[in-house]
C-alpha cells in the first residue's frame, strides 16, 4: 500500500505540469490595503473553498490584484494567472462584449495558461473568474452604478460553469 506522500505524488501526475509549477510557485499571493482597493470573498460552490481577491483599480485601469485562498493547485494556479492577466488591463476592456463572450474570455485567459485541466477540477477556475466579477461589480457600484446591471446578469450565468465535471470523484486528483 502507498504511503501518504507516495500518493500525493500519483494525484499530482494527473496535473498538467503548468498547474503543478503556478500552483507551487504562485504569483500575486496576499492582501492589498489603501484606497480604490477592491475586495471579494468567493466560496466555492461545488466544494466549499475559499479564494479572497483584492483589485486596485484607479480611473479604470487595475493597478495591482492579489489573492489568497484555501484550495486545491487548481484555484491556486487560476488565480494566480487572473491577478496576472488581468493587472494593467482597462477593466472595460475586460468586460467588453455581451454574456458568456465575456465570461468564456476570461476563462480562456486563465485556462490557456494552465493546460490540460482534469474534469474533476473544472469547477475550480469559475472561482477566479466569478472573483474577477464580484470585484468589478463593487467597482462599478463606486464609480459608474449604470454598469451594474451588465455584471450582475453575467454573475447569473457563472453557477453553470461550476457544474462542469461535476459528479466526476474528486480523489484522484489534488
Ligand atoms: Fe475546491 Fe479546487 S477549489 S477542489
Amino acid at each position: 500500500m502507498k504511503n501518504k506522500s507516495e500518493m500525493a505524488k500519483v494525484k499530482l501526475y494527473l496535473l498538467d505540469e503548468r498547474i503543478i509549477e503556478l500552483a507551487q510557485n504562485p504569483k500575486n499571493v496576499g492582501k492589498i490595503e489603501g484606497e480604490n482597493v477592491y475586495y471579494t470573498r468567493i466560496v466555492n460552490p461545488i466544494c466549499g473553498d475559499i479564494t479572497d481577491l483584492y483589485v486596485k483599480i484607479k480611473n479604470g485601469i487595475v493597478e495591482d490584484a492579489k489573492f489568497l485562498t484555501f484550495g486545491c493547485f487548481v484555484t491556486i494556479a487560476s488565480a494566480s494567472v487572473l491577478t496576472e492577466v488581468i493587472k494593467g488591463r482597462n477593466i472595460e476592456e475586460l468586460l467588453v462584449g455581451e454574456g458568456e463572450e465575456i465570461i468564456e474570455r476570461i476563462k480562456n485567459l486563465i485556462n490557456e495558461q494552465l493546460g490540460k485541466i482534469p474534469k474533476q477540477k473544472l469547477h475550480c477556475p469559475p472561482a477566479s473568474v466569478e472573483a474577477f466579477l464580484r470585484v468589478a461589480e463593487n467597482y462599478y457600484n463606486k464609480e459608474d452604478k449604470g454598469k451594474i446591471k451588465k455584471i450582475e446578469n453575467l454573475l447569473k450565468i457563472i453557477p453553470s460553469y461550476y457544474k462542469e465535471g461535476r459528479g466526476e470523484k474528486e480523489e484522484n486528483v489534488l
